[in-house]
């Protein structure tokens, strides 16, 4: 679990922005919901033998002796919320959230016990649209971010859950034949969570999967359907795709499409952004039958990523504009007032020295602050009503202003550039 520091919280922000806008052009709303919730939800939910409910979740008895449990993942409580406020009574909703989730993981780059994920969840809408309207949706945002070329979608559909059950029992049949050729994480998964062991990152397994019964062979006609319209609809967005077979997921709610964004430039943790299709999971948790689709993004792995590829504009690091200098207890009152002034009439993020020390000192830590203009104010300055203006990032020269109309000169000259 980390703590996010200052040099860091600019490049959340910058993703945090730039997300929650992508979000809003596609009609979106937020939800919040609590970063607790009843065990039995998330059991109920992503399933009693995935990872997450046997192995990583943060659970703990209450002074009631209620179980609770630090949400994992979003999905589970924004169903829960939309469905106990009546959310998806006869409507459709579109919904997203955001927040940190909760896995006892073993930490590595990338890997967090508590992370951030960004979520969106579309509820009531049957049809191969939405799922294509939600990847549209990713892929915009990471344009806009410009770490498009970094990343690759890979899709795949999970099918009814009668094909899932039918291919389940011909692969476990089929592997339990050669079960010494498993690894060790897959032959508990043989018991537990067999679809589980297609994602397997162990070579021998992986090979002896190429012999196994294909997938394709079950998956019945409504969902092969369903997901060839979605290739289509990608096609004609010119979205690209890799037609992943072994792609599975590690939550028990998925069926129909289900698809993930991967990079190859973080390491071993390269899935940035994960979802698909939960047709079945209202009703499981006690709702009306309602369609859904949705996905989540990892915040920290999108930040590695956007600092990977230097892809974080100058601009959305720099945080001040301007360092104030009061030369002198005599002078912090006219620097408190110009301070207050230009934050009202021109908006700009203004830091103003407090604390005293000598001139020089003062100069450094406006240089360090990272603004580009400093402005002092000595008694020279003051009884001319005017003001210094040092250009810190750039080879100008060092000027007097005037007071009056002081704002609109300051923001003349950083438009014109002044201060680069
Ligand atoms: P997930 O694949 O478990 O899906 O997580 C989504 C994303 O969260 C991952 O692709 C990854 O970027 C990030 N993530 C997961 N675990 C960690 C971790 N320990 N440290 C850092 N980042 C992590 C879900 O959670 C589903 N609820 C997604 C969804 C929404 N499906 C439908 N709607």
């Amino acid at each position: 679990m980390n703590d996010l520091l200052p040099d860091q919280s600019p490049v959340w922000q910058f993703l945090e922005t730039k997300v929650k806008t992508v979000l809003q052009r596609y009609g979106y709303a937020e939800v919040r919901t609590p970063i607790v919730e009843q065990t039995e939800l998330f059991k109920r939910s992503i399933g009693e033998v995935t990872d997450i409910v046997e192995k990583e979740m943060y659970t703990f008895e209450d002074r009631n002796g209620d179980s609770l449990t630090l949400r994992p993942e979003g999905t589970a409580s924004c169903v829960r919320a939309a469905e106990q406020h009546g959310l998806l009574y006869n409507q459709v909703q579109r919904l997203w959230y955001t927040g940190p989730m909760f896995r006892h993981e073993r930490p590595q780059k990338g890997r967090y016990r508590q992370f951030h994920q960004i979520g969106a969840e579309a509820f009531g809408m049957l049809g191969p649209d939405i799922d294509a309207e939600v990847i549209l949706m990713t892929a915009r945002l990471w344009r806009e971010l410009g770490i498009e070329s970094a990343v690759e979608l890979q899709l795949n559909t999970l099918a009814s859950s009668e094909a899932r059950a039918a291919f389940k029992a011909e692969l476990v049949s089929y592997l339990e034949s050669r079960k010494d050729q498993l690894d060790a994480d897959s032959l508990r998964r043989l018991e537990t969570n067999p679809l589980r062991i297609l994602d397997s990152k162990d070579a021998g397994t992986q090979a002896l999967l190429d012999g196994a019964p294909s997938f394709n062979d079950f998956i019945d006609e409504e969902s092969r359907l369903h997901f060839e319209q979605l290739c289509q609809l990608l096609d004609a967005a010119g979205v690209k795709y890799q037609i992943n077979p072994r792609l599975v997921r590690g939550l028990d709610y998925y069926g129909k499409t289900v698809f993930e964004w991967v990079t190859t430039a973080l390491g071993a943790q390269g899935t940035v952004c994960a979802g698909g299709r939960y047709d079945g999971l209202v009703e499981q948790l006690g709702g009306r039958h309602t369609p859904a689709v949705g996905f989540a993004m990892g915040v920290e792995r999108l930040v590695l990523l956007l600092e990977e590829l230097n892809a974080v504009p100058d601009a959305a690091r720099q945080l001040v504009d301007v360092y104030l200098i009061g030369i002198g207890d005599d002078n912090l009152v006219p620097s408190m007032a110009l301070a207050e002034s230009l934050r009202t009439e021109a908006g700009m993020n203004v830091q103003l020295h407090c604390g005293g020390g000598s001139f020089k000192s003062q100069m450094k830590k406006a240089d360090r602050s990272g603004a580009r203009l400093a402005l002092f104010i000595g008694s020279e300055e003051r009884e001319a009503g005017e003001v210094s203006v040092k250009y810190l990032r750039s080879g100008a020269e060092q000027e007097r202003l005037p007071l009056t109309n002081i704002s609109m000169a300051l923001s003349e000259r950083l438009n014109k550039g002044l201060g680069e």
